[in-house]
């Protein structure tokens, strides 16, 4: 009888140990660290499927509950353990910029007449997730604001499944250009020739998105001087690029999460996602997919050999034709920016382009860093050879990797040089 407590206790640490244990690749740093994180992650998406199928709530409203309790005990673990959290020189508003929520970050106020530069935040998620008053995101939008005196407006744009394409760029939209009209940088004393726009991931997307279009729209007197795009999202036309391929099981990045997130985004129905895996949606014979757009993403063109290896492409002859039709946001470049023309591209502001070797999204990014300089835009490609997609978010005690802190400061410091 007493064997069967320790039977128990051995039978549910191997399958917790099960749960947890994923094979990394060596040139990850605290990969025990990242499998944590990874389980905790998987276990809050499969509490939130398990709701979602009891009809208790959508997955995803759970989700952001189980981030908030997450959250919330962090924070109370932070204020117990450091004190560092609060920047007391930095002014923080929550306004709407047009109609829009956002969270201002003012530093202490300058001499008369001394004007600060200027950056606009969207914070990542996949479109669904997040919040720019979270983790963090609103401590590294105080400490840019604080050590670079600028004023940084993080953007609440809505999310799904309250919203889908085009709403939520239409929201970043509304406020980058609230932002940048003229009495808007006056009034908090910025340097219109000193503005940057900057997100990480699905924020990245919407960043470049909103660059892009402000670069092209002659009746925008201000532009933004500076794009800054961490693992951003920029296309949504091969899941079967190298790193998609190198990296689907990496955390904390699925493939078919990734997969699941467009396909929130541009309202499609969630069970096209193992057509969208083997890229049914850009089969070659879908006349709309001229070679001329096939070329901008092209990865056997425009990625070098260091990335390609022996990889093959994987364009299918025949998918299924009515995709595109279905989902018309696919070719649009306010969904993804790697698909813009060089006209537009040779218009965008100078860029600093984060990838990580261990990201689904590596070769995208790669790819828009190509394309941008072929177009004759000065790009910096900080390359983190131990990234990994998400680690930007994970700087602070106690989720903190070594990686995402030299993230982060490689990014202040571009801002600081560069804007
Ligand atoms: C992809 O398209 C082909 C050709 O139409 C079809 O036979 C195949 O079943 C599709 N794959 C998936 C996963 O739906």
């Amino acid at each position: 009888m007493r064997l069967l407590p320790l039977v128990v206790t051995v039978v549910l640490t191997v399958a917790l140990a099960y749960y947890i244990y994923i094979p990394l690749p060596d040139g990850i740093q605290e990969p025990w660290k990242l499998m944590f994180l990874d389980a905790a992650f998987r276990a809050t998406m499969h509490l939130a499927s398990l709701k979602h199928w009891l009809g208790i709530d959508h997955y995803v409203t759970s989700i952001r509950g189980s981030t908030a309790a997450f959250e919330g005990t962090m924070k109370g673990l932070m204020s117990s353990e450091s004190s560092g959290a609060v920047i007391p020189g930095v002014k923080v508003s929550d306004i709407d910029f047009a109609g829009i929520p956002v969270r201002v970050y003012e530093p202490p106020a300058g001499g008369e007449g001394h004007l600060r530069r200027g950056l606009m935040f969207f914070h990542g998620g996949g479109w669904a997730l997040g919040s720019g008053k979270k983790g963090s995101y609103d401590e590294t939008n105080r400490m840019v604001s604080d050590e670079l005196n600028t004023v940084v407006v993080s953007v609440e744009y809505r999310l799904y499944p309250e919203v889908h394409f085009p709403v939520p760029y239409l929201d970043c939209l509304a406020a980058a250009k609230h932002f940048l009209s003229p009495e808007v940088l006056a009034k908090y004393a910025i340097d219109p020739e000193r503005v940057a726009v900057s997100g990480d991931s699905a924020g990245g997307n919407l960043a470049a998105a909103v660059a892009q279009e402000i670069s092209i729209d002659d009746s925008a007197s201000v532009k933004f001087s500076v794009q800054v795009l961490i693992y951003p999202v920029l296309q949504a036309l091969d899941f079967n690029t190298p790193s998609y391929i190198e990296n689907q099981h990496i955390p904390i990045l699925h493939r078919p999460i990734m997969v699941q997130f467009w396909l929130q985004y541009l309202g499609a129905d969630l069970s096209l996602q193992p057509q969208m895996l083997v890229n049914n949606h850009s089969a070659s014979q879908h006349s709309t997919i001229t070679p001329e757009l096939r070329s901008r993403l092209d990865w056997t063109t425009l990625l070098s050999q260091k990335y390609k290896k022996n990889h093959k492409p994987l364009v299918v002859e025949k998918g299924s034709h009515e995709l595109l039709k279905e989902i018309p946001g696919l070719l649009d470049v306010r969904s993804s920016p790697l698909l813009a023309g060089p006209e537009v591209l040779a218009k965008c502001p100078r860029a600093y382009v984060v990838t990580c070797e261990y990201d689904v999204l590596r070769d995208e990014g790669l790819m828009y860093v190509r394309r941008l300089q072929d177009a004759g835009v000065t790009v910096t490609n900080d390359h983190y050879e131990d990234g990994f997609h998400g680690c930007f978010s994970f700087t602070m005690w106690p989720m903190e990797f070594d990686v995402g802190k030299r993230m982060l400061r490689g990014y202040i410091n571009w801002l600081q040089n560069n804007l």
